[in-house]
């Protein structure tokens, strides 16, 4: 009895041994900026096209689309994100636009899981097409999936969304919990007058629901500047004072870098944040960079500062060049999201690409 327990420990230490991964040596110096902050997440936009039309995003007729061969190729992403693994970043999440409207989005996953130092992959999504995926999400290595939703209500999801789909991205939650993914979460931005008063309701999904339920707050990348009048807009701090109001005492929790402010109910399966995304508190500890569909760079989703990859690597770039761009781009980086919109409000647009409005357009 005792021999077989002194077998059966080796064989579980063994065992725990060698499912440790060994840690993956980047050959690169990390990405860095000059007030010491590390960039090892890359948020890249596959698409700027998308099968909704959210009021706080993109106009009914939509914004001007680019043309096709402006929008990177599996094979330029992919080269990508084998330059950045390189310089330790180690989490990819794919956005949009929808990310799923992409034909090879399935490829996608599988390629940034399966390269060298990439530890997790995740995807942004509205979830309309996620019953088509999500299967093959999984068997790809997919991480985790943040699915947009912004009411529980019929009529409110055709007048934010202008389109129908509420059971379908509600059922989309459920499938994703279904299909084992290692995190699921619920995207939902949280605007005076139109959904405010589901603040509760939502909170209340985290009962049984194992997923983390995120406020956001309204940012002004709205092609259609609802955002200006100042009337629609939310607070992270009003927001963190109903979940105080509403759970007494409730637990203080830890989260992604985004997640400033993170609770868990007692009792309860998920959790809930609220994202400063206007207030820009979490901006000291930024880790993330951006590409977007097109190609360019931007160190800061508040910066119209752009950094061109497609026509480099399109012109015979090489790794060390796409790398030096990076490089580049994060050198210049601001202290937060303020000093980099200011300092863009002030420049004129020598780039050639103008100012893009649209969250679809910067890649959420
Ligand atoms: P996690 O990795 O799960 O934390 O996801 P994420 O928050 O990084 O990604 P997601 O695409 O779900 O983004 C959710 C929201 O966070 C976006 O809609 C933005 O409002 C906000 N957000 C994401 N990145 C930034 C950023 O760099 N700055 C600011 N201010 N807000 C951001
Ligand atoms: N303000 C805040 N969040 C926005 N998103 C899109 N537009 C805005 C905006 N103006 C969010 C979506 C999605 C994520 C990619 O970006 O809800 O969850
Ligand atoms: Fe589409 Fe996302 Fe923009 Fe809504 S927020 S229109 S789902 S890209």
């Amino acid at each position: 009895m005792q021999v077989n327990k002194q077998v059966s420990n080796e064989l579980d230490r063994a065992a725990t041994k060698s499912s440790v991964a060994v840690e993956y040596q980047h050959p690169l110096p990390p990405l860095q900026d000059k007030f010491g902050r590390t960039f090892n997440y890359v948020r890249i936009a596959v698409t700027e096209k998308c099968n909704l039309r959210c009021t706080y995003c993109m106009p009914e007729e939509g914004v001007d689309f680019q043309d096709k061969e402006k929008i990177l190729s599996a094979e330029e992403i992919m080269r990508v994100i084998q330059v950045l693994a390189n310089m330790g970043v180690r989490k990819v999440r794919f956005t949009g636009g929808e990310p799923t409207v992409r034909k090879d989005i399935v490829e996608l996953v599988a390629g940034a899981k399966a390269t060298p130092g990439v530890k997790s992959v995740y995807m942004t999504t509205n979830g309309l097409l996620l019953d088509r995926y999500a299967a093959d999400f999984k068997k790809a290595g997919l991480t985790g999936l943040n699915i947009s939703l912004d009411t529980l209500q019929e009529d409110r999801f055709l007048r934010i969304t202008r389109r129908e789909g509420l059971q379908k991205t509600i059922d989309s939650i459920q499938l994703a919990i279904d299909t084992g993914l290692s995190s699921v979460k619920i995207n939902n931005v949280l605007m005076k007058g139109f959904n405010d008063d589901e603040l509760p309701a939502f909170c209340e999904l985290t009962k049984n629901w194992p997923v983390t339920v995120r406020f956001i707050e309204f940012m002004p990348f709205d092609a259609q500047q609802i955002w200006e009048s100042g009337e629609h807009f939310t607070s992270a701090e009003t927001m963190v004072r109903q979940i105080h109001d509403l759970y007494p005492g409730v637990e203080v929790v830890s989260g992604t870098k985004t997640e400033h402010h993170i609770f868990k109910v007692s009792g309860y399966a998920g959790k809930i944040a609220v994202i400063p995304a206007f207030t820009r508190s979490l901006c000291v500890n930024c880790t993330r960079i951006r590409l977007t569909a097109d190609g360019s760079i931007r160190n800061c989703l508040y910066s119209d500062d752009e950094y061109d990859v497609r026509n480099l690597m399109r012109s015979g770039g090489s790794d060390r060049d796409v790398e030096m761009v990076f490089r580049k781009a994060f050198s210049d980086k601001y202290v937060d999201g303020w000093e980099a919109k200011k300092s863009s409000v002030q420049k004129i647009d020598i780039s050639g690409l103008g100012t893009r409005s649209s969250m679809t357009q910067i890649g959420g």
